[in-house]
């Protein structure tokens, strides 16, 4: 009896020796030792003999690091995520599975946190996913992912991102500009945007400024735009690109794919049809565009895109904020460029502007693109809220010609203007009008208020 108590004692002392001993391994052993352990397992599966299992399972543990001096990080993601690379691996569970559609983002050369944020020296899931408190850069959601995209391919189609190219879009035709500088050009009133995307801005919060800005941002001077979902989340994927991060060469070279298709599409955007032909098609104020790109050099025209004014003193060629690339394209366009070609694009424009409306025309863009379109209205309608400012909103511009000469608008473009109070003891209103001739040239200014000029006589015309 005496004996079997003692054998009993034994063989529990034993059992919580192993229980100890065990907690003590799980707690020193790091959960991505486990996971490789689990990994090789899987991976020994898939192995013919016994020699060739034995050989995978003895893989020794180890941390899998990317030095990534071009993007200026070390991931170590690879440390769980075993199997981004073996198709075999198609279906099996996370951290293992195969990474579908990295195409040429090699793991070697891209890791994952420029696509994806986390904490790319981290090897406990929580730190590297970013989920603790003083890691700005979580990973994003599997909705925005794609947004990452641009953060090297610039501007152009990204192949199955649209929503890059519409937030684009949206934030040159809406004004934006007007309140924001995005690469040096633009307004004051609201934040430089040019580092939007390395803010840690989270898409989430972004989302819901661009529906609400007051929802996120109490009493926040930006207009309501009354943007969709899918047009919010477009201005989303595009902010979340702009972070100006200095890339190494290599990921710069292709920050978009500069083919003559973009080109088209800048070449129509930008209406360099307006004012110039092609073989005859189109307008004459500039030159024939046709074998432009064999009579000068890419430099000579390079410069011509960046600042007409030095190529041809007092041109009457705007100056375009187009990046290396995007001027790339549109020299491969016009390389190939042909009548025939340029004549589907005027089709698709409801019509063809006259010469005299040139200048009104390129008013019209300067309008939109200086970000005048942000507060006063697509239609020049005015009515963006302004607290405490004599009728409590940005006026309308449709009937200047009532109460101003054209001298006196033109002063007030290039002076700018700060409303009077409502209240003189309340606070100041948050917009005002900005002084725009360090920004835009005399000629600009002239050309914008030819174009709301256009803009009264119709108002006129309609009495
Ligand atoms: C310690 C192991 C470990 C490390 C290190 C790790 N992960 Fe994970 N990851 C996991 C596991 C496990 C899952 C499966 C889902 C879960 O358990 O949360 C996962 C899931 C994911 C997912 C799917 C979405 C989700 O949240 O479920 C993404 C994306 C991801 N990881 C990216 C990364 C990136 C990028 C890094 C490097 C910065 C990284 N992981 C580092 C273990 C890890
Ligand atoms: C070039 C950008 C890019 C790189 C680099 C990249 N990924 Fe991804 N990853 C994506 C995209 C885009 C998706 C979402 C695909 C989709 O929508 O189904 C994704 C999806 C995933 C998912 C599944 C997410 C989910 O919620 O189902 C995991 C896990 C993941 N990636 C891990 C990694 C790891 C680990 C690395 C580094 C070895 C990495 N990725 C590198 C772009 C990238
Ligand atoms: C860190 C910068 C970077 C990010 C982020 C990035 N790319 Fe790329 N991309 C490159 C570089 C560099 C190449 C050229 C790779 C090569 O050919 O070696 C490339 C090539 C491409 C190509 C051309 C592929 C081919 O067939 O030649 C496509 C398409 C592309 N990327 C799409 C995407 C998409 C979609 C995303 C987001 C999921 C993305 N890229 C994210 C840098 C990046
Ligand atoms: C009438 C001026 C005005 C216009 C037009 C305007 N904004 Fe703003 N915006 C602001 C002000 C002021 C703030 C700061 C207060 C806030 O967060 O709402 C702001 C904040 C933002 C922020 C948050 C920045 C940050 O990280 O805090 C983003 C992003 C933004 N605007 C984008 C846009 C875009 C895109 C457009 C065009 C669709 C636009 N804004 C048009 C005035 C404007
Ligand atoms: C940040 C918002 C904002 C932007 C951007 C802006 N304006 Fe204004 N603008 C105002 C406000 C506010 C007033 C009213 C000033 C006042 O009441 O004295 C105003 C007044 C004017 C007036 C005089 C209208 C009147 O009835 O008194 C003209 C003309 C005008 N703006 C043209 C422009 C042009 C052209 C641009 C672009 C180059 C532009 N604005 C950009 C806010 C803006
Ligand atoms: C408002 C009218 C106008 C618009 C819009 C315009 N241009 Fe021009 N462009 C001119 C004029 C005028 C010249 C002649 C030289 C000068 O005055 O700068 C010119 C010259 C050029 C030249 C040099 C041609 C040569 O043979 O010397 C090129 C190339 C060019 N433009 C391309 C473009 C492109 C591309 C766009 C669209 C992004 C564009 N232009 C938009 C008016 C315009």
């Amino acid at each position: 009896m005496e004996r079997r108590l003692q054998q009993y004692f034994f063989v529990l002392s034993v059992l919580s020796l192993l229980l100890i001993v065990g907690a003590a391994y799980q707690a020193s052993t790091p959960a991505w030792k486990r996971y490789q352990k689990q990994y090789v397992a899987l991976e020994a599966q898939g192995e013919p003999n016994a020699i060739t299992k034995a050989a995978v399972l003895a893989t020794p543990p180890e941390v899998h690091q990317v030095m990534l001096t071009g993007l200026q990080r070390v991931d170590r993601c690879t440390t769980c995520h075993l199997g981004v690379e073996d198709p075999t691996m198609k279906n099996a569970a996370e951290p293992f599975r195969y990474h579908e559609n990295l195409g040429p983002h090699i793991p070697s050369k891209f890791g994952c946190t420029i696509c994806h944020g986390g904490q790319g020296l981290a090897t406990e899931k929580e730190d590297a996913h970013g989920n603790v408190e003083f890691w700005q850069n979580p990973l994003l959601t599997k909705e925005y992912i794609r947004a990452s995209c641009g953060r090297c391919h610039k501007d152009g189609d990204v192949p199955g991102v649209p929503e890059l190219s519409e937030g684009k879009r949206l934030f040159e035709n809406q004004g934006c500009r007007g309140c924001h500088k995005l690469n040096g050009v633009g307004g004051t009133i609201g934040p430089d945007l040019s580092l939007e995307g390395a803010n840690h801005r989270a898409p989430e919060w972004l989302e819901k400024h661009f529906l609400t800005p007051n929802a996120v941002s109490t009493g926040s001077a930006m207009p309501n735009f009354h943007f969709t979902r899918d047009q919010a989340k477009a201005l989303t994927y595009y902010m979340l690109s702009l972070t100006s991060e200095d890339m190494g060469s290599y990921y710069s070279t292709v920050r978009l794919i500069p083919g003559p298709e973009f080109g088209r599409q800048i070449f129509q955007e930008k209406n360099c049809i307006n004012c110039h032909n092609v073989g005859g098609v189109g307008q004459k104020v500039g030159p024939d565009l046709q074998g432009v790109v064999g009579r000068h050099s890419p430099e000579w025209l390079d410069e011509q895109l960046i600042n007409p004014e030095l190529v041809y003193p007092g041109s009457s060629m705007p100056a375009y904020d187009l990046d290396g690339n995007s001027r790339k394209a549109l020299m491969a366009y016009l390389a190939v460029v042909t009548p025939a070609d340029v004549q589907a694009l005027l089709s698709q424009k409801p019509h063809v502007l006259s010469p005299a409306d040139v200048a009104i025309e390129a008013g019209r863009q300067d309008f939109a693109r200086f970000g005048c379109v942000g507060c006063h209205g697509t239609e020049l309608q005015g009515g963006v809220p302004n607290p405490n400012a004599q009728g409590g909103e940005v006026p309308s511009l449709l009937h200047l010609s009532d109460d101003y000469t054209k001298d006196e608008v033109l002063a007030v473009i290039r002076n700018g203007r700060v409303p009077p109070l409502d209240n003189p003891s309340g606070p100041p209103p948050p917009l005002y009008m900005p002084a725009w001739k360090k920004v835009l040239s005399d000629e600009d200014i002239n050309r914008v208020a030819d174009f709301l000029w256009s803009k009264q006589q119709k108002k006129a015309d309609a009495w």
